[in-house]
């Protein structure tokens, strides 16, 4: 029996396939970009700052590139890397994005390894920062930073600012250790001494009782990697404990004084140096531009390191469209991110061909008051940094 639920089913099977055949050409009229973020949980921080540099981006460049519109759509991992790894299959299959982008911790980037290989899509890290990662595939490039990169050059300052004892205290995960290692090696090889070496736990966070040690040990500084966003907490233990008092130096990455951040911090914050590649007070025609438009959208927040990471993550993919002439294969779009150079607000940068890396500057810091304001003041450059874990083929 034909019944009338049949033939209707019939035809709207008959609209969807047509609908279907005429896919590809809208298709080509919109490339998606699939940005997979912390929106919510201990690291939405992160998640909040990628998104808007993302749409800095977009705002001050439009969202026509090579003739084709990009369309940003944004999903919340909420920082666990099975939900990273499901969204980016769903991404990739129902939603038909053409690049992925985003990921906001290490474990939460490794996830998609897998995925990205096979399904042959591009994925921008924009915040994750483990060295390795992108080891783990080779659709992945990245316009955040590597630990080792801004590691070194701190341990390179430190040996020539009379720091001769130090003790190292970083999160005890991927970039925590790569942050440690590097640091290490340039200190000691520099005639350095590590006192003592301290991991504390990624969740949760106590820094008290590791605080007392380094104390005890006496040191000339303490050297710390922490994922943005821990760093205020941080900061005020090391001020209970009283370890500046005790005349112990705080040197770190730019995750502790995350400028999303680093207003609340207060005065214990005040003189402690730091080795990173953005910071909002960066004096330069392109960052005054950046911040102004991003402030005009968010004016509630400050960029970080994270929101510039999203700012030139849109940039590759834009520039890396315009090289294709719109082609969207990943294979055609790695090949194009390859060598791209550009000058971002944090400054020159460029993709490292061989690494598929950022290379760029790693400016040293220190916090100071300006305008009633706390800021990353710059004062010295590494220029053109790759990353060193590659460079020496570690
Ligand atoms: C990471 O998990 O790779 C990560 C997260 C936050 C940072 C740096 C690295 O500030």
């Amino acid at each position: 029996m034909i019944t009338r639920r049949l033939l209707i089913a019939a035809s709207a099977a008959g609209i969807a396939a047509s609908v279907l055949a005429a896919a590809p050409s809208y298709a080509q009229e919109t490339v998606k970009v699939g940005l997979i973020l912390p929106m919510t949980g201990p690291f939405a921080s992160t998640g909040r700052q990628v998104e808007a540099g993302a749409r800095t981006y977009m705002a001050m460049h439009g969202d026509t590139v090579a003739g084709k519109k990009i369309e940003l759509v944004v999903r919340d991992d909420a920082g666990t890397a099975d939900q990273t790894r499901r969204i980016a299959q769903e991404l990739i299959v129902n939603d038909g994005v053409s690049v992925l982008g985003g990921f906001g911790l290490t474990p939460l980037a490794l996830s998609v390894a897998p995925v990205i290989t096979q399904a042959k899509v591009p994925a921008v890290i924009m915040a994750a920062a483990t060295a390795s990662i992108t080891e783990q595939s080779d659709y992945y490039t990245r316009t955040s930073f590597t630990l080792p990169q801004a590691a070194v050059p701190v341990a390179t300052w430190a040996t020539e600012n009379d720091i001769k004892r130090v003790v190292t205290l970083v999160t005890d995960y991927g970039p925590g250790i790569d942050a440690e290692t590097w640091f290490t090696k340039e200190f000691t090889e520099k005639g350095g001494e590590i006192v003592e070496a301290v991991r504390v736990p990624l969740q949760n966070p106590d820094f008290a009782p590791y605080l007392q040690r380094v104390r005890d040990a006496d040191p000339d500084a303490i050297f710390v990697f922490l994922p943005s966003g821990v760093g205020s907490l941080f900061m005020k233990q090391f001020a209970d404990r009283g370890l500046a008092d005790a005349g112990i130096k705080l040197i770190a990455t730019g995750d502790v004084t995350d400028d999303d951040i680093l207003n609340e911090m207060g005065k214990p914050a005040l003189g402690t140096i730091t080795g990173q590649h953005y910071s909002a007070a960066h004096d330069s025609p392109e960052n005054n531009a950046y911040v102004d438009a991003y402030k005009a959208a968010y004016p509630d927040m400050r960029p970080n390191f994270m929101s510039v990471g999203g700012y030139d993550g849109m940039h590759l993919i834009y520039a890396a469209l315009e090289k294709t002439s719109g082609d969207t294969s990943g294979d055609a779009l790695m090949e194009a991110i390859k060598g791209l150079s550009w000058t971002s607000p944090r400054g020159p940068v460029s993709i490292d061909p061989e690494t598929r890396d950022i290379i760029q500057n790693i400016y040293m810091r220190e916090v100071k008051e300006v305008d009633g304001e706390l800021y990353n003041v710059e004062f010295a450059t590494y220029e053109a940094v790759k990353d060193p874990a590659k460079a020496s083929g570690e």
